[in-house]
């Protein structure tokens, strides 16, 4: 295990370790520390991770653990003080912000506890405001959006802005939007906070649907209800991963959603 190193120096050791093209994102050695001197606050200490194709994974642990920063991290929407961080085998530790918006845009759909829909867009315009900041002319953007959204079942609220979408409605054009680009690695943060049981266990049934040979899903979350989607939980705690159980060890019934 690497540490104490800088960005600098990680990405350098690092970027000669060959990583499966599996590998859809991987942290070593990261730690993050919000403010400087008296207000520094070490949040992160030494994190390694991989995180795989074909797993539906399942970040845990308590409320102030570090769950939300290092999938900020993951997504690269928030630098790491130390480590390396790579995204569908890029670095993105210490790249250009530019360079690290192109990535996250290529291979990442994010899918955030409050939504964050444009208020003054309807259903379709906020799945395909997405795919036309990838480049997609927006009249085929619009054509995926109707696809993707009748796919979650919001076929009949195409047109709605999301004032007039019931909270499970909101998360799933969120979902959609994320699933839209066809990600590598779809990332969620506590989703299903605001959701009913049912309406949480059909967004967690379309996100299971995404995971493939090429792709995987990392849902940060609270709920143990959610376990039977997982294939793999990993734990935090004050920073650290203290556990990480792959399908191997659970058994299958718990696994079945
Ligand atoms: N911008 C910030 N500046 C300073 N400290 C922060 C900042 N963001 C988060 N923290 C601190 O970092 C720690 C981890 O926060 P984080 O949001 O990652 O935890 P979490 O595991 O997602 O918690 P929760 O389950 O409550 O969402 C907390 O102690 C928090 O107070
Ligand atoms: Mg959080």
């Amino acid at each position: 295990m690497i540490t104490n190193v800088t960005t600098e120096s990680t990405s350098a050791s690092v970027a000669t370790i060959p990583c499966g093209p599996c590998v859809l994102a991987r942290t070593v050695a990261v730690t993050k520390t919000y403010g400087t001197g008296a207000l520094a606050t070490p949040v992160l200490h030494g994190i390694d991770l991989e995180l795989r194709a074909g797993e539906f994974a399942l970040l845990m642990g308590p409320s102030g653990s570090g769950k939300t920063t290092l999938i900020s991290i993951l997504a690269g929407l928030l630098r790491p003080t130390n480590g390396l961080v790579e995204l569908c085998g890029e670095v993105i530790s210490d790249a250009s912000e530019t360079f690290v918006t192109r990535v996250r845009r290529r291979a990442v759909g994010f899918v955030f506890q409050s939504y964050n829909l444009f208020p003054a867009l309807t259903a379709v315009d906020n799945v395909a405001e997405v795919m036309c900041l990838k480049g997609m002319p927006r009249s085929q953007a619009r054509d995926v959006s109707r696809q993707v959204l009748t796919r979650v079942g919001l076929g009949d609220r195409l047109m709605h802005r999301p004032s007039e979408l019931s909270g499970g409605q909101k998360q799933r054009v969120a979902v959609a939007r994320a699933l839209a680009g066809e990600p590598a690695l779809v990332l969620g943060d506590e989703i299903t906070a605001a959701l009913d049981g049912r309406t949480a266990m059909e967004v967690m049934e379309l996100l299971h649907a995404h995971v493939s040979a090429e792709r995987g899903v990392l849902i940060v979350t609270h709920d143990r209800r959610l376990e039977r989607f997982a294939d793999r939980v990993i734990e935090i705690e004050d920073g650290r991963v203290v556990g990480d159980l792959r399908d191997m060890q659970r058994s299958p019934a718990r696994r079945e959603p």
